[in-house]
């Protein structure tokens, strides 16, 4: 995307096939005086452009596309194969997914194949294709979007060819069943395999199911998703050589593993909306824009789908006061995103997302959506400095899809919320105003004084290494309950949790000796270095070689030690955290923490509803609450209406 270095991005998904041409016109002139300078096109257009297998209709398409151009709107142009046309189920049956209860899925929605169907896999390709030959040198084209939203609605299917499939991938990751059997542990309840034949999808089953059998289908779900991704990018990167191909995101999407994925896009791109209704969810956005850079390694990227207002898929679906579309805007551009785009231009007036918002709504151009939707557009052209500009930060978090799939398997010490134990340590630093990127944890952190991990379940050789180093080097590092408790097969690390015998131990001085999950709600107290409440989670740890900073006062593990710190030579620090603080003792940590990781807060006490961040020279600063407020930046006061967002020099 270079050709207009100095604009950020702004538009939104344009299905012109849902309206006659005059409409079309409209469009054009609407778009321009909204500043929109880009619209995915053809997201959902299989069926028009295919109408019959090998019967392809591209005039309308070339119609839009040259309309587009002659109005100056760029185009990311999408390859149209997440909703396939009626007549492959008809004829293809077996394309169609299969739920966990062994249930077909039916046409008549969206999104209903199977990842590893050989004839969606054909026929898609084949459109594909003429899709890449026709358009690869289209002037208006400036990024291609393959499928839509991989996983949302179907991110696993248990036909019998995806299990012929799965059976593939086993065999190339374990090569003999003796490997995998020792992988998942089927010793035990007499899950022996005899060969790779007898290994089956884990459908529906009467009790708990094997949880690496589990796992490895997710993985498996995951990487036969992003095999029709990759080979379609490859069919369109023989076309196209320099153009960016991408496909959209889902934010934390539990299915999908992105650190897998993100190197195979040219561009991370991201579709996120969040709940106004929802009090966190400024936390969860904040979140989901920095997971998106740290997964381009922090290079920008781009907001494919948000709402102007509300979406249709929620009880209720709440509108957004005005100045929240512009705040959620921002915060993308600020934590990354070089373009900010929706779904979709024009609101439906028919099918299932008819009272979805969009950028220009049912009433017309004359209403409040569209205005605001004409300033921010407006306010976009001036933020073309910040098109390329990092975002720099010092704190990394670990986030690990196969940790949050594993702990939340069924069998397990307690109900655990993965996303939510991480986001709380998330938020810890988002109320200082302390800018956190998202690390994978086997990843080199080298560039992080402070690096965090929480709940860090799964935790390979590599990983643990890669943990142990941080301290080592003169860093900080904070490890915290339930980390370090299995390896990627799901299989104990004996000799006490934390990494078992290995260098992870080493580092903390401490070794987890049992879990104590409470069994109701009720806070339990910790005192010492530093005091105040904690809930949900005990463990009894045993010091070989630490300071403890605190106890438990109450609970299972009363008079055992809950936060531990060992200091290195060097200058490192290792923490252990053996409960969940509450918001209150997280602010404590949180300080602690920065002070030896050598990081400044910039707001320094905790700050609820305000975030604030740097990109390019400029600190944006917003305040995610509808009064307004006043926060102190750099000695500088800063006045925030409801839902205000500034740029200031940094
Ligand atoms: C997703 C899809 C869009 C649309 C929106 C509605 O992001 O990609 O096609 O369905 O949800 O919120």
């Amino acid at each position: 995307m270079t050709e207009t270095p100095s604009r950020i991005r702004y538009g939104g998904d344009y299905n012109p096939e849902q309206w006659p041409t005059p409409v079309w016109n409209e469009d054009v002139r609407l778009m321009q005086q909204a500043h929109v300078t880009t619209v995915t096109v053809a997201v959902f257009a299989w069926a028009l452009l295919e109408p019959e297998p090998g019967r392809y209709e591209f005039g309308w398409l070339d119609d839009v596309l040259d309309r587009l151009n002659r109005g100056g709107i760029r185009v990311i142009l999408a390859t149209a194969t997440a909703s396939p046309p009626a007549w492959l189920a008809h004829r293809h049956p077996e394309s169609l997914p299969v739920s966990i209860d062994g249930v077909r899925l039916a046409f008549g929605s969206r999104q209903q194949f199977s990842p590893s169907s050989a004839a969606y896999r054909h026929h898609a390709m084949r459109l594909v294709t003429q899709l890449a030959s026709r358009y690869a040198a289209h002037p208006a084209v400036e990024a291609w979007h393959v499928g839509n939203e991989y996983g949302n609605h179907v991110p696993r299917s248990y036909d019998p060819e995806s299990q012929e499939a799965f059976r593939v991938w086993l065999r190339n990751r374990y090569v003999d069943i003796d490997a995998l059997n020792a992988a998942w542990g089927t010793a035990f309840w007499s899950q022996t395999y005899q060969s790779f034949a007898e290994v089956g999808v884990p459908s529906a089953a009467p009790m708990i199911r094997n949880p690496t059998q589990v796992l490895d289908f997710d993985r498996f779900s995951s990487d036969a998703l992003l095999a029709l991704y990759r080979a379609e990018a490859e069919i369109i990167r023989s076309h196209a050589r320099d153009v960016p191909i991408t496909t959209n995101f889902m934010g934390f999407f539990k299915d999908v593993d992105y650190w897998s994925w993100a190197p195979h896009v040219d561009v991370v791109s991201d579709d996120l909306y969040p709940d106004p209704a929802d009090p966190r969810s400024r936390v969860l956005s904040a979140a989901a824009r920095d997971l998106m850079r740290s997964l381009g390694g922090g290079k920008p990227w781009l907001l494919m789908e948000q709402a102007t207002s509300a979406v249709n898929w929620r009880p209720p679906n709440v509108p957004l006061a005005d100045g929240r579309h512009r705040l959620n805007s921002l915060q993308a551009v600020a934590r990354g995103a070089d373009g900010v785009l929706h779904f979709q231009w024009r609101q439906s007036a028919a099918g299932a997302e008819k009272f979805h918002s969009a950028m220009l709504p049912h009433a017309g151009e004359d209403t409040r959506v569209h205005q605001n939707v004409r300033r921010l557009g407006e306010e976009l052209t001036r933020l073309g400095d910040l098109v390329g500009a990092d975002v720099p930060a010092k704190v990394a978090l670990c986030f690990d899809w196969d940790s949050w799939r594993a702990i939340e398997q069924d069998g397990t010490p307690a109900v655990v919320d993965y996303l939510d134990t991480v986001l709380r340590f998330y938020e810890g630093f988002l109320r200082r105003g302390v800018t956190v990127d998202f690390l994978h944890p086997e990843a080199d952190s080298s560039g992080y004084s402070l690096v965090i991990a929480p709940a860090a379940h799964v935790l390979s050789d590599d990983a643990v290494r890669a943990l142990a180093s941080v301290s080592a080097r003169g860093d900080a590092l904070v490890v915290t309950y339930l980390s370090g408790v299995v390896d990627e097969n799901l299989h104990i690390r004996l000799g006490g949790y934390l990494g078992g015998e290995g260098a992870l131990r080493g580092a903390l001085g401490v070794r987890v000796e049992e879990f104590a999950p409470a069994a109701d709600g009720a806070p339990f107290g910790i005192s010492g270095g530093i005091s105040g409440e904690a809930h949900f989670w005990q463990e009894l740890i045993r010091v070989d070689d630490a300071q403890v900073v605190s106890t438990f006062d109450s609970g299972f593990a009363a008079g055992s030690p809950a936060i531990t710190v060992k200091r290195h030579d060097g200058g490192g620090a290792a923490w252990y955290l053996a409960t969940r603080p509450s918001t209150a003792l997280m602010d404590e940590l949180v300080t602690a923490w920065l002070a030896d990781g050598r990081v400044a807060a910039v707001f320094d006490r905790a700050v609820a509803d305000v975030e604030t961040v740097v990109r390019g020279g400029r600190r944006f600063v917003a305040n995610h609450a509808a009064t307004p407020t006043v926060v102190t930046v750099d000695d500088r006061r800063i006045d925030l209406p409801g839902y205000g967002a500034v740029w200031v020099e940094s």
